[in-house]
């Protein structure tokens, strides 16, 4: 008789953890060898929450060329995990973490992106990182890139939209698996791939000046070098390294038509189609035909060479990874928007917000989850989740119930959707330490277990100072996930 194993738990070998990026923590911009990247020209906007990861120009370039402080690019400064990162490994093991996601900037490898000889001081710096992680037994999860390029790159092929910088891409790839081979198992390649249809951060490519249309020709030919270059990289690590794992990173963006009125429902189909085209493409290994239409509807027309459609398709991913902050709503006839680091969407009043207006939805992740398992079949890992808050130091101590409130009820969610059936891999929470906010350039919008002494403006002793969320989270994960009180 058939019997089914509900109800589940998680895993034994679930792996809880914190997810990071190189440019929001690292610091360390200008020595040992560092080139500068794309995320370090980015300035901070003057006025607070507003967004400035897009705003780079021609003229914003060659000023940030010119200027060698970090006063106005605090992605320049981080927090110094450069030189702190053996203290912050030892608290993330005191949580017990079982993962850590963290990003190898890609400059400071290779500085200029095309350099005969990759830079052995940043790949010693990545080699201690490794060995820290080892001596506690965490699992590394590595992003290959996370919103950042050398920004050579940028100044000789305008980002990704030239296939050369396919070349350079792979050349990095390439050199990080041979020298971290047997290390790492699990790689990501491009952090959030579809946020390229938003321009620079991701695309590295300056088109602010084009037309809309001619923007969205730029932004998808990148992505289509992206997905080239992923594919290849999927090649050589499954040469280099056969027993690592490699997946894609999407910022899910899970959508609801506004009404049942089918025009609604349809147009919330289409936005959610125009979200999972990235991990079609990467892990079906083919350009959907829904995608097909909407590119030549809108004019877009993607170059590819003829060994493109191959790679894609022969080379897809292992596991499917995606960030999860929030949900929109889609109405055919255009409605009142509700904040988003890059996306914004329908307000939905049946749900709370964040300090910066992210609208907060931890049933979604469930909706998103089985909506995922169901579209690929293939393990899935949540790689990105939790929330950016305006922390109090109260007599040096941070109460944080809220972000305790937050990350439980996803995690409730998390478990009903493995009960559901959802092969899940891990989740790893994002910024467990408090870093540099990547849509804001502020620090004072804070994620982290661990609070970071540091204001918007760079002052502070960078002390690191445990929050109430630390301790709660600690339990979590010696719990396995079934003590959320
Ligand atoms: C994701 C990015 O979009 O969201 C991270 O991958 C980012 O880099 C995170 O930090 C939170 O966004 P923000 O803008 O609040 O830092």
């Amino acid at each position: 008789m058939y019997k089914s194993s509900y109800p589940k738990t998680f895993p034994e070998n679930f792996l809880w953890g914190g997810a990071t990026a190189a440019n929001q923590i690292e610091g360390a911009w200008n020595i040992d060898g560092k080139g500068l990247s794309t995320a370090e020209v980015v300035r901070k906007s003057e006025d607070r929450h507003q967004m400035s990861m897009d705003d780079v120009t021609r003229e914003s370039l060659k000023n940030a060329l010119l200027d060698q402080t970090d006063q106005y690019y605090p992605k320049r400064r981080g927090i110094d995990f450069y030189h702190r990162y053996k203290e912050d490994i030892k608290l993330f093991a005191e949580m017990g973490f079982k993962v850590f996601r963290f990003s190898m900037a890609w400059s400071r490898i290779f500085p200029t992106g095309e350099d005969e000889k990759p830079n052995e001081a940043g790949l010693n710096f990545y080699d201690c990182v490794l060995s820290e992680l080892e001596k506690y037994n965490i699992e590394p999860l590595v992003t290959l890139s996370h919103y950042e390029m050398p920004i050579a790159l940028t100044e000789k092929y305008n980002g990704w939209s030239k296939r050369q910088t396919i070349t350079a891409f792979n050349l990095f790839t390439g050199t990080v698996f041979k020298r971290f081979k047997g290390r790492v198992r699990y790689w990501l390649t491009f952090n959030e791939i579809n946020t390229g249809t938003w321009g620079f951060h991701e695309t590295g490519a300056i088109d602010g000046n084009l037309s809309k249309e001619d923007q969205l020709q730029i932004r998808y030919q990148c992505l289509h070098h992206q997905f080239v270059a992923s594919a290849i990289a999927t090649k050589q690590l499954r040469e280099i390294d056969p027993k690592a794992k490699i997946g894609c990173m999407l910022a899910r963006m899970q959508t609801y038509p506004s009404t049942p009125n089918p025009k609604d429902v349809r147009a919330a189909q289409l936005e959610d189609e125009k979200n999972l085209f990235f991990t079609d493409v990467q892990a079906r290994g083919e350009y959907p035909e829904y995608m097909n239409r909407y590119l030549a509807e809108n004019n877009v027309e993607i170059k590819m060479e003829n060994d493109d459609q191959n790679i894609i398709s022969k080379y897809t991913v292992d596991f499917v990874s995606f960030s999860y902050y929030m949900t929109t709503v889609t109405e055919a006839n255009g409605k009142e928007q509700a904040n988003g680091n890059m996306a914004t969407g329908g307000r939905n009043p049946y749900l709370k917000e964040s300090d910066w207006g992210w609208q907060i939805d931890p049933i979604g992740l469930r909706i998103t989850l089985n909506a995922m398992w169901d579209r690929y079949r293939k393990p899935l890992f949540i790689v990105e989740n939790g929330i950016g808050a305006l922390d109090k130091l109260d007599k040096g101590r941070i109460h944080d119930s809220y972000r305790i409130d937050y990350l439980r009820q996803h995690i409730e969610q998390m478990k009903e959707a493995i009960s559901d059936g959802v092969d899940l891999l891990g989740y790893t929470m994002w910024g467990p330490i408090d870093l540099i906010s990547f849509s804001t350039s502020e620090m004072s919008k804070r994620y982290g277990f661990i609070y970071v002494d540091q204001d918007d403006s760079g002052k502070g002793t960078l002390d690191r100072i445990k929050k109430d969320s630390f301790y709660w989270f600690k339990k979590v994960i010696a719990s396995n996930g079934e003590d959320l009180s």
